[in-house]
């Protein structure tokens, strides 16, 4: 549903009786689509409060369509959001229902709602603009990773299994080539090729995990830009959002992911993919702003696979992309037909930069764990 081109009534129609079983602080007085979110239906909610204040509140229907099991992701929400709230002012916190729960279920429509106190004077952004807003974010996933470690309650649900497991995702795309669907096998060679000569990679990060030399930890698994909070007067990153993938998971998922998308040089499905590549100086910012917040918390393998982490969440998206084209393109939304072949070769055009850059990535961490002496 989207309310943006009806008319100012609809949202009382509509949000108010949502609205209505959820504990806010006075009365509803106006509401509207809100943000960038590709998930989600996210609205704000404005309410006149105790004594005339006015307060703001976010109102989201979960997509549940993409999360199949939203009570089990809502008590990993919750648990986390009620764990950060004990560390930080700021961080994400839900707003209960007048029952005490943390998700309302509207009977009729079998939609899910959730409620979270409006973050003020801190706003997102959709791209990484320089530097500054890189290390920024990484800091805030960094803060996350580390406040996180001492979560009480044992392990979260695995909401989405094996989500990063890159070898059952390179096993999905060795069937999809057996299988040849639709008949693309033979215009993909060389992305095929690619992919498997890679092999062995998939169960690097797999391998560190099942020896021990790295520790599953509380992950967020979406670790973009648009999902860290930035005060409006400091451009700190002051919280992270968007919880709906917290899970089990390995650091190096969350940092590979944040290197994939805030240090690469151009969108993920640019059709040329010649112009994609890493940037270093965005790397380095990337580092130092994990390292800053995350270095105690992470050992000495961890440090050493910051620039391969990044290589694997390419590869794992490329992989995926390519499945996916071989399959006639049923999962990922398409605007043309050859949109997710465009997107795979990004990827690859991504993880063969990182390859070239390798040296020059692990030069960069050493520097910037001698400087803060991490
Ligand atoms: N608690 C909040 N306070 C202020 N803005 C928020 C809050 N939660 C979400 N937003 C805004 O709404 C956008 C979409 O929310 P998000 O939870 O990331 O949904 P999606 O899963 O669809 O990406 C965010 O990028 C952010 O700009
Ligand atoms: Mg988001």
């Amino acid at each position: 549903m989207s309310i943006s081109a009806e008319s100012g009534q609809d949202w009382q129609r509509v949000l108010a009786p949502v609205a209505a079983e959820f504990s806010l602080d006075g009365r509803v007085v106006d509401a509207a689509p809100y943000g960038h979110g590709h998930i989600n239906e996210t609205y704000v909610l404005n309410c006149d409060g105790a004594g005339g204040r006015h307060r703001r509140y976010v109102l989201q229907k979960i997509n549940h369509r993409v999360f199949r099991q939203v009570p089990a992701l809502m008590e990993n929400v919750q648990r986390v959001c009620t764990h950060l709230g004990r560390k930080s002012p700021r961080s994400l916190a839900l707003v209960p229902t007048d029952d005490g729960g943390s998700v309302w279920r509207n009977g009729a429509t079998g939609d899910w709602w959730r409620c979270y106190d409006f973050i003020e004077g801190a706003h997102t952004v959709d791209q990484v603009a320089n530097e500054a807003q890189a290390r920024e974010a990484a800091r805030a996933f960094g803060e996350f990773q580390s406040q996180l470690a001492d979560l009480p309650g044992g392990r979260l649900h695995e909401t989405i299994p094996r989500f990063h497991h890159t070898r059952s995702r390179f096993e999905a795309l060795r069937a999809a080539v057996v299988a040849d669907e639709c008949s693309r096998a033979g215009e993909v060679r060389d992305e095929i090729a690619f992919a498997f000569a890679r092999e062995a990679d998939t169960d690097v990060l797999l391998g560190l995990l099942a020896r021990g030399e790295v520790d599953e930890r509380v992950t967020h698994n979406d670790t973009k830009i648009n999902n860290v909070m930035l005060d409006d007067a400091t451009g700190r990153g002051i919280a992270v959002i968007d919880l709906d993938t917290v899970m089990p998971g390995l650091a190096l998922y969350d940092f590979g992911e944040l290197v994939r998308t805030a240090a690469s040089s151009t969108v993920e499905d640019d059709p040329d993919s010649s112009r994609m590549r890493v940037q270093l100086p965005l790397f380095r910012a990337l580092v130092a702003g994990y390292l800053e917040t995350a270095g105690d918390v992470l050992n000495a393998a961890e440090r050493a696979h910051l620039g391969f982490a990044g290589k694997m969440m390419a590869l794992e998206n490329g992989m995926r992309f390519l499945a996916d084209y071989l399959q006639g393109d049923v999962y990922y939304r398409i605007r043309h037909p050859r949109h997710n072949l465009d997107r795979c070769r990004t990827q690859f055009a991504l993880v063969r930069s990182i390859e070239q850059e390798t040296r020059a990535m692990e030069r960069i961490v050493q520097e910037v764990e001698n400087r803060i002496g991490a």
